[in-house]
């Protein structure tokens, strides 16, 4: 196991009158992958940059384990890094790309060569080490910037977007690859993508950004059932947002109200402060499309609709249903392709049933 802690306190970045980071702090356990997802804007790449000590932070701190490195140079804080663009040395053999950083750092021709063989092998590269990059295929460079970023068994690794520029099936196999490799040496990992599956797929735990700030970090089970806001639940996966007003019942239980006859039970306890939410005041209720299913029109638990409608998507079919409630709103419902409902007219009235904890009450944005 070669990876160590890697700790961020109130980290920030403003380049003149831009904010790109805001207060990050985390802790990273030794040998942990942790992504970094976000759209574009949100402070990923800063972060990164930060961590790997090209640019300074305006505040904050940042100690790899255990050793305050804010102000170490790169070279100082003993970090692997991949770019998304690759950034190999073109004029340079795989052999050579992969050595460089040995050699800069002089050991001696017996352990490079050694060093290099294993690290090539690592990657499934043995036998290309006489190639120029521009001989090699796109996912054969992604290994070899990942070979390169490896070879001195740096505790930490970060990697920005490294796959954005492969095609979906290399993709998809080098997350694989990189997730094999980096199990093998125990390193820990900091990984930005704005991929949602890449993260999910990879990541022991997801910290999500948004305006530069860390809006959310968790396992991916918990980013994807336990959201803590609007953006976190509309950023991750799909999900459907019906505006409500809550009612408190004689308990102190919040109901929500999304129609004059229409109100919904939500005990879910991952709503961001639900519990705090007062008699009255307007909510967003959100729910997957996979968590609803269809009930009698009738029912009283159910919300009505009407199909506007019915798609075929392989795997599971898509439900539109126009909601008759406030504002309409159209919401999706997914249910397996092999499931026995429909097919269903368009106008057809339904109900629409989840569960209490499948629905997320969320305190709409103040107008
Ligand atoms: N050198 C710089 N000078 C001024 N502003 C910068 C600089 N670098 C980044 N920014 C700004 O900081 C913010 C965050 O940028 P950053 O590159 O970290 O975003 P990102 O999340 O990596 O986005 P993307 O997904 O597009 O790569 C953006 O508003 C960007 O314009
Ligand atoms: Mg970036």
């Amino acid at each position: 196991m070669i990876g160590e802690t890697l700790t961020l306190q109130s980290l920030s970045k403003r380049f003149g009158r831009t904010v790109a980071v805001e207060d990050v702090s985390f802790n990273i356990a030794p040998g942990e992958f942790v992504s970094v997802l976000g759209p574009s804007g949100s402070g990923k790449t800063t972060l990164l940059t930060m961590i790997a000590g090209f640019e300074a932070p305006s505040s904050g701190q940042i100690s790899i384990g255990g050793r305050d490195v804010t102000a170490a140079a790169p070279n100082r804080r003993n970090i692997g890094m991949v770019f998304q663009k690759y950034a190999l040395f073109p004029h340079m053999t795989v052999h050579q790309n992969v050595a460089f950083p040995l050699r800069m750092r002089r050991f001696d021709r017996p352990a490079i060569k050694d060093r290099v063989r294993r690290i090539l092998d690592l990657v499934q590269l043995v036998g290309f080490d006489d190639r120029y990059p521009n001989q090699l295929s796109g996912g054969q460079q992604q290994r070899v910037a990942v070979a390169r970023a490896l070879v001195c068994e740096p505790p930490v690794l970060l990697m920005d977007e490294p796959l954005g520029a492969l095609d979906k099936n290399l993709r998809e196999a080098m997350q694989l690859e990189i997730k094999r490799i980096q199990s093998k040496l125990g390193a820990t990992v900091v990984y930005v993508t704005h991929d949602q599956d890449e993260a999910m797929t990879l990541s022991d735990r997801v910290a999500v950004m948004s305006g530069g700030t860390l809006v959310q970090l968790g396992s991916p089970v918990e980013i994807y059932h336990r959201p803590q806001s609007p953006f976190v639940a509309q950023f991750v996966g799909k999900m459907n947002f019906v505006d409500g007003e809550c009612q408190r019942d004689e308990a102190g239980t919040c109901h929500i109200r999304i129609s004059d006859s229409i109100t919904v039970a939500a005990s879910s306890p991952s709503s961001d402060g639900a519990d705090r939410l007062q008699q009255g005041q307007r909510v967003k209720l959100a729910v997957r499309p996979e968590s609803l299913s269809f009930a009698q029109p009738d029912s009283a638990t159910a919300i009505p609709g009407h199909i506007d409608a019915e798609i075929f998507v392989g795997a599971f079919r898509l439900y539109l249903v126009r909601l008759a409630t406030i504002g309409q709103p159209i919401v999706q419902i997914q249910l397996p392709a092999s499931t026995s409902v429909g097919p269903f007219r368009r106008g057809e009235s339904v109900g629409l049933h989840a569960a209490k904890e499948d629905f997320h009450v969320f305190a709409a944005p103040e107008a």
